[in-house]
């Protein structure tokens, strides 16, 4: 496993690949490496003839600068992780060869980050979008590979590389959980034992909502999963809403594939998730008549 510093030191193993037609697969992370994001390092190594798995705590994508201070950087662990897995390449930047003195651009997806996340965390997405443009474009990457954890993100990822033409293939990885349904996340070591004994109530309530919008009822219902959330000891519930799949448009009942989303916070962190939720299948009478047969 090689580790890059430098732009021009990946850019060195990149040619080399390339001139031996090799594809690539790159799996960008923050670091703090936990089996969600090894199942996406399982994925590249499966898909690709090499793989890079990138670390870097991007500031740009953090609106406090406490929250960015307090981020784990465990790179000795993440490599012991790493190591079983085969990877070609760690690119582990420092913060000034991604942003060196001067930088001044700014790549900024409108629309899917108004909502949801985007309105509590002003900035974030665009500090994502040019992140990682910025390591699409230097690692020269055929597939890159990220989380359905992070709904909003991977939505913008796809619209920002359709938009720019980036000759990149996107790769959505289902969310891993713990056996109670919890999603693995970085922040997930913030939480007491009192605090993770409750965080499940994220998951089930979701689960409980998507089970009354498959039945026909509206969005109206998602107030009780946001009072359930509460009631399990979330100090408090930023959304929960029923969005497009495919865009993140809002919806108000469940007429076509769906994600249902919820952010909230539980003690010192804010934790996100989320599900697909397809309309339920009619019987055959139903849509025999629907038809007009
Ligand atoms: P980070 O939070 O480190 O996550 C890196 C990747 O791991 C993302 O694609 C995320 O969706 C995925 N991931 C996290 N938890 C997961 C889980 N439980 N199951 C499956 N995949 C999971 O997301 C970021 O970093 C950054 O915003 C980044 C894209 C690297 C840009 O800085």
């Amino acid at each position: 496993m090689l580790t890059a510093r430098t732009v021009q030191d990946l850019h060195r193993l990149v040619s080399a690949w390339r001139r031996a037609g090799c594809s690539i697969g790159v799996v960008p992370t923050m670091g703090a490496l936990h089996a969600g994001h090894l199942s996406l390092v399982a994925a590249s190594r499966g898909r690709a003839d090499r793989s890079i798995v990138t670390l870097f705590v991007n500031p740009k994508q953090f609106d406090d600068a406490a929250d960015l201070a307090r981020y784990p950087r465990t790179e000795e662990s993440d490599r012991e992780k790493l190591a079983p897995y085969g990877i070609d390449l760690v690119f582990a930047p420092p913060p000034e060869v991604m942003y060196p003195a001067g930088f001044a651009t700014n790549i900024s997806v409108s629309g899917i980050t108004d909502g949801l996340c985007g309105a509590d965390r002003p900035g974030h997405f665009d500090g994502v979008a040019t992140v990682v443009s910025k390591l699409l474009i230097q690692t020269r990457a055929d597939f890159a590979f990220f989380g359905e954890k992070d709904c909003q993100q991977l939505t913008t990822i796809r619209r920002m590389v359709r938009d720019l033409d980036l000759p990149v293939e996107i790769v959505g990885c289902p969310t891993v959980r713990d056996p109670d349904g919890f999603a693995l996340s970085s922040r997930n070591a913030l939480l007491s034992p009192e605090e993770r004994a409750c965080a499940p109530a994220l998951h089930r309530a979701l689960n409980a909502a998507a089970g009354r919008l498959r039945k026909g009822e509206d969005t109206g219902c998602l107030a009780d999963a946001a009072a359930g959330i509460a009631a399990a000891g979330f100090s408090a519930v930023d959304y929960v809403e029923l969005r497009d799949a495919e865009d993140l448009a809002p919806m108000d009942r469940l007429d076509r594939p769906a994600r249902l989303l919820a952010a909230a916070h539980l003690g010192r962190a804010r934790l996100i998730d989320n599900i697909p939720v397809e309309p339920a299948i009619r019987d055959s009478s139903d849509r025999r008549n629907h038809r007009g047969n």
